[in-house]
């Protein structure tokens, strides 16, 4: 069967197919940017518009009773569904960056690891940033950081070295921003056990899209934000786990009210929660809370497995479509190939990266505007958010590129840049 014959059968037979018309879509546009951030559910309008109308514009303070201090557990709640996490490890506030502070800073007193600070060059910059702002709080005064061969892909046994070699407190991103490597949990969990390390796993690009059992993994600490995959919206609030064994052993260096076991009590005294909520600081941001809730309903009415098995098949189908379709033209894929080591993302390099995105985006020839994301210097990642991507929007986007590249239409475009790629 031909791919785009294969491309229409697959999305006839998708079990998540209804789940598109629960976001507002354009029929002119394939969206490929949903490891940036997410589409807006229809009912995330309605919700935002019941809280800030009625709860804000009517009944004002006492939301806070009767909605809005129950919306902050109701979130946490169904995060733990997500991940298989107790009630009382996880909780939604803050941003990811925020939370990686606070967690590094609290591990770091804490005085169970070695006062070591490791990452990769795969990981997010604003991990790293982080991570280098608490440098002082280390016994060497500095961050390592791994570097393998490039920055797609981990040279596992170079890190699992490191970690047995040199323990400490290691940050890793899940799945990596720029290639898409996927990290193997359980494995690496293991060896950090086994070598007194604890890992850290940012999982901002992994969570709603890949499946994440915090107590199969064994993974003690994790963060990420919800506004890629779980469609919380611009800024919407991160998550923190921390596994209970460890949560005890933990202080916030932020010490806000709201971390505070009984914060109406208005004691002078700082007595910290006894659960994941002694790692939040000051009121939540409401506004912000109220489309994650909703993005975690509809994660959670496809089911993780299921949105896992359509996203690895996507990109089994969208490797498929490069290698035959654009490889001619100097295009590499540059994600790993096998499943087992892949996100939701494909990313893509050629040396003419920016002028191509510029292009997709444009809808340049009255053709379906593609909207992907470009990562210096030279990758365009594809981004397949199962719960609203299909199998033929594959197939269109890369019949585009290969009109792009075959053309070289590249070239009538200039190189200037906006400040979000
Ligand atoms: C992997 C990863 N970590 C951390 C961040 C930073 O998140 P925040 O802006 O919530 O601090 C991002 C943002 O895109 C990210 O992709």
């Amino acid at each position: 069967m031909d791919l785009k014959k294969q491309g229409l059968n697959k999305d006839k037979n998708d079990s998540l197919k209804s789940f598109k018309s629960k976001f507002i879509n354009n029929d002119n546009e394939i969206y490929l940017d949903g490891n940036s951030l997410g589409k807006l559910p229809y009912k995330t309008i309605l919700d935002l518009e019941n809280v800030i109308k009625k709860q804000w514009g009517e009944n004002l303070i006492s939301s806070w009773n009767d909605h809005w201090l129950e919306l902050n557990n109701l979130i946490n709640h169904k995060m733990s569904l997500l991940i298989n996490s107790d009630k009382g490890e996880v909780m939604v506030g803050e941003s990811t960056s925020v939370n990686l502070y606070k967690i590094i800073h609290a591990l770091l007193e804490s005085n169970e690891f070695n006062k070591a600070l490791i990452s990769d060059s795969l990981n997010f910059p604003s991990d790293l940033y982080v991570l280098d702002g608490l440098k002082n709080l280390t016994t060497k005064n500095k961050i390592k950081i791994i570097k393998y061969k490039d920055d797609i892909k981990c040279d596992l046994n170079l890190l699992k070295k490191n970690i047995k070699t040199d323990p400490g407190i290691y940050c890793l991103s899940l799945v990596s921003y720029k290639s898409s490597y996927l990290y193997p949990l359980n494995e690496l969990n293991k060896v950090a056990e086994e070598n007194g390390s604890v890992i850290v796993w940012d999982c901002s690009h992994a969570i709603g899209v890949t499946e994440i059992d915090v107590k199969k993994s064994n993974i003690k600490i994790a963060i990420g934000c919800t506004y890629k995959f779980l469609n919380g919206g611009p800024g919407s609030p991160s998550f923190l786990y921390v596994s209970s064994d460890i949560l005890e052993k933990l202080s916030n260096p932020v010490r806000g009210w709201f971390g505070h076991i009984n914060p109406f009590d208005f004691s002078n005294e700082y007595v910290p929660s006894s659960n994941i909520n002694k790692f939040r600081a000051g009121t939540p941001s409401i506004l912000s809370l109220v489309p994650v809730n909703n993005g975690l309903d509809i994660t959670l009415a496809a089911g993780i497995k299921n949105i896992r098995k359509k996203s690895i098949d996507l990109g089994n189908y969208l490797i498929e479509l490069i290698k035959n379709e654009l490889s001619q033209h100097g295009v590499v894929v540059a994600s790993p190939m096998n499943s087992d080591f892949r996100g939701s993302h494909i990313t893509i390099q050629h040396e003419e990266a920016w002028r191509i995105c510029k292009l997709l985006i444009s809808g340049y020839k009255k053709r379906k505007k593609v909207i992907p994301d470009f990562r210096p210097h030279n990758n365009i990642r594809l981004g397949y958010a199962p719960l609203y991507v299909g199998f033929f929007d594959l197939f269109e986007t890369v019949m585009i590129l290969k009109s792009i590249l075959e053309n070289k239409e590249y070239l009538s475009v200039d190189q200037s840049k906006k400040t979000v790629t």
